[in-house]
């Protein structure tokens, strides 16, 4: 009899449990957190300080578990695994959101900020804020830009001005601007996965790349190119984003916690940036693996008049108030 009691009890909760759907607050909301980069760079460390903050303030309801170094996805898949639910937040590289928007394409155009003072400027702006809403008839939602830095050009042979780096093979991300870029001086651009970057360089499949120096520095691309000009052509910056149906899908008071903990981790993020762009440059030049160049002003003048040409080519798909606003954040 007590024996028949209890099973009929379980199966009365077992079905209410079903018919319920999943209990808020029963099992915690699992964020999975996919990037490409090393641990030791802006956002490696920014998307480890995230989980510490959520964790320790969401007290088991959120869990967020990191994926560095492209364990679970590349920045080229990560975008499409989002909007099928499984990773919830990402922060690829804005050069690699093309097939998503193309007004974030300004943040390709070469020479447009003159330093990371700048790109934060314009980040801030009304016009920076808005393009965070650019992703959001495809599924994204944009939550934040975090930095990286400006990148430099790391080659098999020195690259003083525009001429020398004519026929040589680069790998750039997925950015018909940066295609164009490399273009306008006379090489040949190649997409690829920056999973594949050392292996490409090391095999000498391309001649160079372009990168920070926390990304140069962290995957030891300085061991393999001798030579890095110190050009600051261009940023490196990131947008962290997530799904819109993962984002409204939580509750209210679990939304607002984790955006807070997330522009916190943004915040240090772009703490570490800032003083990674000097260690690790320092780190590189201490190596003596690779030779640092400095361009002299006119030698910088002539690369930027072969580049400039790329934002007249994009101008109609960014728009020209788009540029004008990104170019005024300089003064
Ligand atoms: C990254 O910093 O996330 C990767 C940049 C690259 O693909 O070169």
């Amino acid at each position: 009899m007590f024996r028949k009691v209890t099973t009929s009890l379980a199966a009365f909760a077992i079905s209410a449990a079903f018919l319920a759907g999943p209990v808020l607050g029963a099992d915690p909301v699992v964020i999975k957190f996919a990037h490409v980069v090393a641990e030791n760079t802006p956002k490696g460390q920014a998307a480890n300080k995230f989980k510490d903050l959520v964790e320790e303030r969401l007290n088991g309801k959120v869990v967020v578990e990191v994926f560095p170094n492209s364990q679970l996805f590349g920045d080229n898949k990560v975008l499409e695994a989002m909007l099928l639910g499984d990773v919830q937040l990402a922060a690829p590289s804005l050069s690699k959101f093309e097939r998503y928007t193309e007004k974030l394409m300004i943040f390709d155009l070469p020479f447009l900020f003159k330093d990371m003072a700048a790109v934060e400027k314009f980040q801030k702006s009304d016009a920076g804020v808005k393009l965070l809403e650019s992703l959001e008839r495809r599924g994204l939602v944009g939550l934040g830009y975090l930095h990286n830095g400006m990148k430099q050009l790391s080659s098999s042979t020195a690259l003083r001005v525009p001429e020398d780096a004519a026929g040589l093979k680069f790998r750039i991300m997925t950015s018909d601007v940066l295609a164009a870029q490399f273009q306008a001086v006379g090489a040949v651009p190649l997409k690829k996965p920056f999973s594949e970057v050392f292996t490409l360089l090391q095999t000498k499949a391309i001649d160079g790349q372009e990168n920070t120096w926390s990304n140069i520095y962290s995957k030891k691309f300085f061991e393999i190119q001798p030579y890095i000009t110190e050009s600051n052509h261009g940023v490196l910056d990131y947008m962290v984003v997530t799904s819109k149906e993962f984002w409204m899908g939580l509750p209210d008071d679990l939304r607002i916690e984790i955006k807070k903990a997330l522009d916190e981790a943004i915040v240090f993020g772009n703490m570490i940036a800032e003083k990674k762009s000097v260690e690790d440059r320092q780190k590189i030049v201490d190596s003596g693996r690779s030779e640092i160049i400095q361009l002299t002003d006119a030698e910088r003048a002539q690369w930027v008049e072969a580049m400039k040409p790329v934002w007249k080519q994009f101008e109609e798909k960014i728009g020209e108030d788009l540029i004008d606003a990104a170019y005024n954040s300089n003064m």
